[in-house]
């Protein structure tokens, strides 16, 4: 409606608007205030529950139903922060959050994901902000680097591990079946992982059109890692039934457990019968900086494809996935899709983002891993992968030590699965003992079809002594 038609309800345009004038000087205030607040939180968050208090609906119905005519001001939307959003925040920073994979973010971080806000910069292609491209190539490599992967490397960063994941399957068909791209899914196409790896190899396959009864579960050894002896005959079978095998998904690091699946067997295999190979490595890829622990990865140079997730384990705020390939030839050739008004440099050191992924948007994720990396340095973060790991371990000696506590996989990482001699019941009842105490939150999965207490430790501020307690109110929670 045209706003002269009604004057009282005439909009000031932004020169009219005095509070428009105020709009730099006022964010600079709350700007300051809120990195106060942040400081604050940092110092405090172990006095927070570790889980948010709230009932399903509760926000929500303390949010208002329409959005505000008139803008507010931030005190007022700090003041709500606090009293509405904060209760609802289950604190993933909480140096006692031990559940999934306890993931860390950090100082530095925060400030690069500021500056990546603050820039609001996009880098699509080369062009449209030269900084994004090449400070991510820069810095991927750098990762690359510590984590002793080989030269030459492509680094791209997507949001999460589900998504570079079902990148890797989509370049793994444009290998294998070209035809795929004009034509659509030829019949038969096949993908191979343990029934171990995590849900969003299988939901990759479910997006990419491939079907879930096209997903075989590779069985897994006593440690929980992919049987080679059955993935080759699983796929000499389904060749002999006339289908199309094109992808194995290896998993280094599975999300219950942490096995390691045996890369270089699965590698001869993959080699044999020319699938693409991609590695799961999104959470414990981080560890192989711990040149002790280097070893998870042996074989994964002569994988396809594989994904870490700085978002899990390496100090990075969600979101930031680290896909590489070695041939980002054929991810290229899967993806691009180049609109006139976007034409290439025709420069070969000006890549385009787009081209390599879904996306056409491309956040400035890269600064907060640069922040990261440069403000802990290599030897930092190998110390505190180093103390997780060595944490873990310490409490897997405890567990060992108590006769009504059995240990139910190896703990090659930072995540400890163990169990009470008791029932499932019983175990659950410790899960929601331990959760109630508000100071700790533990999850529990299911391994040889029993419920199995599961401990992650991967938080920057955790230290020995939260893990120790954590253990003590474990053993304090059984009941006698
Ligand atoms: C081994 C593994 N792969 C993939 C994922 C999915 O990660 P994202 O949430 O980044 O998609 C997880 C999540 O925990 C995981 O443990």
């Amino acid at each position: 409606m045209d706003s002269a038609a009604n004057p009282k309800k005439a909009v000031p345009t932004p020169e009219q608007d005095t509070a428009w004038k105020n709009y730099v000087e006022d964010f600079r205030g709350a700007g300051h205030e809120t990195v106060e607040w942040i400081a604050r939180y940092f110092n405090n968050v172990a006095d927070l529950p570790v889980l948010a208090k709230v009932k399903p609906g509760e926000l929500l119905d303390a949010l208002p139903a329409s959005a505000p005519e008139l803008g507010e001001s931030y005190a007022a939307m700090l003041s709500d922060f606090d009293r509405i959003i904060m209760p609802a925040v289950t604190q993933w920073n909480h140096p006692r959050f031990f559940a999934y994979f306890a993931c860390t973010g950090s100082a530095p971080a925060i400030l690069g994901e500021m500056l990546a806000a603050a820039l609001n910069t996009n880098g699509l292609h080369w062009k449209t902000s030269p900084a994004v491209a090449e400070l991510e190539t820069r810095t991927l490599d750098w990762l690359r680097q510590w984590m002793g992967l080989p030269a030459g490397w492509f680094g791209i960063i997507y949001d999460t591990a589900s998504t570079s994941s079902m990148h890797a399957i989509v370049a793994a068909r444009e290998m294998v079946a070209p035809e795929a791209r004009r034509e659509g899914n030829p019949p038969g196409l096949v993908l191979y992982t343990s029934e171990q790896s995590h849900s969003s190899i299988e939901k990759g396959a479910i997006a990419v059109g491939i079907g879930q009864n096209n997903v075989r579960k590779v069985p897994v050894d006593a440690d929980f890692r992919m049987r080679p002896d059955a993935l080759a005959a699983m796929i000499e079978q389904d060749k002999a039934a006339g289908k199309r095998p094109f992808c194995v998904v290896a998993a280094v690091g599975t999300t219950s457990t942490t096995s390691v699946d045996p890369v270089p067997q699965i590698a001869d295999i993959a080699e044999k019968h020319g699938l693409w190979l991609h590695v799961d490595a999104a959470y414990a890829g981080a560890a192989a900086i711990v040149p002790e622990h280097r070893y998870i990865l042996n074989g994964a140079e002569r994988a396809h494809s594989l994904v870490v997730n700085a978002h899990k384990w390496l100090l990075t705020p969600i979101d930031l996935s680290v896909f590489y390939t070695r041939r980002p030839d054929i991810l290229r050739r899967a993806f691009s899709l180049v609109p006139e008004y976007l034409q290439p440099q025709g420069d070969p050191r000006a890549h385009d983002l787009m081209d390599y992924g879904v996306p056409l948007g491309h956040r400035f994720r890269a600064l907060k891993l640069w922040f990261v990396m440069r403000y802990f340095g290599r030897e930092k973060v190998e110390a505190l992968l180093r103390s997780h790991i060595e944490w873990a371990r310490r409490l897997a000696d405890l567990i060992d030590a108590d006769p009504r506590f059995e240990r139910v996989a190896p703990v090659p990482l930072s995540v400890v699965c163990f169990r009470y001699k008791g029932t499932d019941e019983d175990n659950k009842a410790i899960v929601d003992k331990v959760n109630a105490s508000e100071k700790f939150f533990i999850a529990y999965t299911v391994l040889h079809g029993k419920v199995t207490l599961r401990l992650a430790i991967g938080n920057l501020a955790t230290t020995w002594e939260d893990v120790h307690e954590a253990w003590k109110l474990i053993q304090g929670a059984v009941s006698t």
